[in-house]
């Protein structure tokens, strides 16, 4: 299963990735969570102590290894295309709890569509996860649709909006939708967070076509707990992993 987690910004991506993470690990899955967020927070939330995810440094940002694979001179003037990348989640990811934490970072695209080494590497890296890793591989992605735009997660399975019950969001989810089938994504489903009433989920249920909605996961303040007291809130709720497990019962249909 190899899926991309992406939404308006803080929605509770995050939150729903490591939850995501965790139970699939829990099951004894083998499974990657790779964090593609310049603001990199998965590793908190997946529940790793803080001088491990102090001490990662993100794939982006690895000059030398990526001067290395893609044979770059300082300028970017060459650089192969096809780099060798299968060995890098194993060596670079950072395994605690079950979950191999990968940070990818993110490179700076003024104007876009960039074709520097950083970004050649993270895009074959995504595309190789996709390919030739098996279970589970989870992207935590940064907000917004640039990824998109610079094609780095066209290759994943399926891609999981998730939104809040509010307008922005259900055009968020309608965009990623459009961009991502264009670009060979087989499913874009939604999970639906931080619903506090039956109101916000006739909200959802009106907007989101039944085929397409995976679930909700209610306001929670365990949720937000965890996140102040830097822990996992697959730890921290029960609800909430309660809430995850049902969503993943219909992603596996
Ligand atoms: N269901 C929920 N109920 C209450 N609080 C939540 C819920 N889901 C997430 N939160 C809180 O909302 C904040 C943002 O959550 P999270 O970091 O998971 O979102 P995100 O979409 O990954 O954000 P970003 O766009 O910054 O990456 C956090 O403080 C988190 O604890
Ligand atoms: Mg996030």
């Amino acid at each position: 299963m190899k899926i991309a987690v992406t939404g308006k910004g803080g929605v509770g991506k995050t939150s729903f990735a490591a939850t995501l993470a965790r139970i699939f690990a829990e099951e004894g899955r083998n499974v990657l969570a790779a964090d593609a967020d310049p603001d990199a927070n998965l590793g908190q939330a997946l529940g790793f102590p803080e001088e491990v995810v102090d001490s990662i440094i993100p794939i982006s940002k690895m000059r030398k290894m990526i001067e290395e694979r893609t044979g770059a001179d300082k300028d970017n003037t060459f650089y192969v295309l096809n780099p060798k990348v299968s060995d890098i989640p194993d060596k670079y990811g950072k395994l605690y709890n079950g979950v191999r934490l990968l940070l990818l970072g993110t490179v700076d695209t003024a104007g876009g569509g960039c074709v520097c080494p950083e970004n050649v590497i993270l895009k074959r890296i995504i595309s190789n996860l996709v390919l030739h890793r098996k279970d589970v591989v989870i992207l935590d992605m940064e907000a917004g649709l640039e990824h998109l735009a610079r094609g780095t997660t066209s290759g994943m399975e399926q891609f999981i909006v998730v939104i809040e019950p509010g307008a922005r969001s259900i055009q968020t989810y309608r965009n990623v939708k459009r961009l991502a089938l264009g670009l060979g994504v087989q499913q874009v489903r939604v999970v639906a967070s931080k619903v506090r009433d039956e109101q916000d989920e006739i909200f959802i249920r009106e907007k989101i076509p039944e085929e397409d909605f995976l679930g909700f996961i209610h306001y929670n303040p365990d949720i937000l707990r965890a996140d102040r007291m830097g822990l996992s809130p697959y730890d921290c709720s029960r609800e909430l992993v309660q809430e995850v497990k049902e969503i993943i019962k219909r992603m596996e249909v």
